[in-house]
């Protein structure tokens, strides 16, 4: 039983509101368009596919499980199952990666927040379409003025977890998630009839194998992970508000589907126009900060166009802050019998310290952001699909796995993929980058 503090979904939609929500984020709109530039474009976009299909689907059932059998936060919740094994310590991995990506994802939802105000104010209608690559390299120079943007950032995801997640950010979900959509679909259109919409298209759907690297290989599979929200206990924490009996195969399904299509459209988007502009796909972490304002510019009303574009990107920024922030939070709660308002300002305060250094120090974010993403997150999806397929028995995993919609076709489908096809597709992409085979 949930003890009345901790919370719960008010239900099945709350949950999928809420998942969906923590794995729609800036990892759909800005790293997803930017990976698969600096990667080569179609080759990674067709690997981060089967990432999602074959390891991201499975990987959501196992934490959502692990989280709803037990109740706990992600090291209270391997406590609970393995009392006295080393397996905590896959939860306490998890607490140490949502310190390191909460850390720089406020700093670039702080560019969102820029972009935001300014286009609000008209600041960006006041310069060229030339001044725009320049304004971004200002903004991503000036250490004080992220700092600032980032606080922000931090102060609005603290404040809505220090009042719980559930009811607020169910109901904002609701309207403001088919908003954002329905923005790309604009903006679609828009894209699609530019000059370069077939370079992008092609950019984006024709795969060219032979320029496939290992690395690349990783970084979709970390691309997957990171979108997803997974490899950390996020997903651990959100199934831990979840009641026993509530179906978790449809919602998982949902969740990463909702979560690709946005990713895709956001890549439809924004490949189009980097050829129009006679931009570099590889430019990296600037892509969207400079070819979007670019097309608004050009737009009628592109200037009130933007201020919701990029509004909606930083609440669907704090959609999944707020997950991030919330396995720390809960960690905290549950384990340190601290109150969740203090919690939650405390560890924010500890986060938004970490995350100075991204905003001040040239290149520290890419090189934090390549070690979360990268590493940190497909070691523990490793080990959390080595958890629930080796170290849960299949009764005890049958028993966590029921719910309204099962079938024992689709448990066995799901416990071969996290007993045999996840540990061994991530085990050889982190072997082969680690240079210790082939
Ligand atoms: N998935 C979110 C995004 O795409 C980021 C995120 C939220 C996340 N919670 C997470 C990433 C947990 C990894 C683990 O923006």
């Amino acid at each position: 039983m949930a003890t009345p503090s901790r919370g719960s979904w008010t239900g099945h939609l709350g949950f999928v509101l809420a998942a969906a929500g923590s794995a729609i984020g800036l990892g759909n709109i800005w790293m997803f368009p930017y990976r698969t530039g600096t990667n080569g474009g179609a080759a990674f976009v067709l690997l981060y596919l089967i990432a999602v299909i074959a390891i991201g689907i499975p990987l959501i059932l196992a934490e959502v499980l692990i989280g709803r059998s037990t109740k706990k936060n992600p090291v209270g919740a391997f406590r609970t199952l393995r009392q006295g094994t080393a397996w905590p310590a896959l939860g306490w991995l998890g607490v140490v990666a949502g310190f390191v990506i909460l850390s720089y994802y406020g700093v670039v939802a702080g560019w969102a927040l820029e972009y935001t105000w300014r286009s609000a104010l008209g600041g960006l209608g006041a310069i060229d379409e030339e001044g725009v690559a320049e304004f971004f390299a200002r903004l991503t120079s000036d250490g004080p003025r992220q700092v600032a943007e980032q606080a922000a950032f931090m102060a609005i995801t603290a404040a809505i977890v220090a009042r719980g997640v559930e009811a607020g950010i169910e109901r904002a979900s609701k309207v403001l998630m088919p908003l954002l959509f329905a923005l790309l679909l604009v903006l679609l259109g828009y894209s699609l009839t530019s000059e370069g919409a077939s370079q992008g298209l092609d950019f984006l759907l024709k795969p060219r194998f032979d320029e496939l690297t290992w690395s690349g290989v990783l970084a979709a599979l970390g691309q997957a992970f990171f979108s997803l929200s997974l490899g950390m206990g996020a997903m651990i924490t959100y199934g831990s508000y979840l009641a026993d009996d509530e179906s978790i195969v449809k919602p998982a399904f949902l969740i990463a589907s909702l979560d690709t299509l946005l990713a895709i459209l956001a890549g439809l988007v924004i490949f189009p126009l980097v050829f129009t502009y006679g931009l570099e796909p590889g430019a990296g972490p600037g892509l969207i900060f400079i070819t979007l304002p670019k097309a608004f510019l050009q737009m009628p009303g592109g200037g009130f166009l933007a201020t919701i574009f990029f509004a909606l990107v930083l609440f669907a920024a704090v959609t999944s802050s707020i997950s991030l922030l919330e396995v720390v939070v809960s960690f905290v709660i549950d384990e340190m019998n601290v109150r969740r308002d203090v919690a939650s300002w405390g560890v924010a305060l500890l986060i938004f310290a970490l995350g100075v250094p991204s905003a001040v120090v040239p290149g520290f974010l890419d090189l934090v952001d390549g070690l979360a993403s990268n590493w940190l997150l497909p070691v523990g999806g490793f080990l959390i699909a080595v958890f629930a397929g080796w170290a849960m028995t299949a009764d005890e995993a049958r028993a966590a796995y029921r719910g309204r919609s099962n079938s024992e076709l689709g448990f066995g489908a799901w416990r071969l993929c996290v007993r045999y096809l996840a540990p061994t597709a991530v085990g050889v992409i982190l072997l082969q980058n680690l240079g210790l085979i082939g």
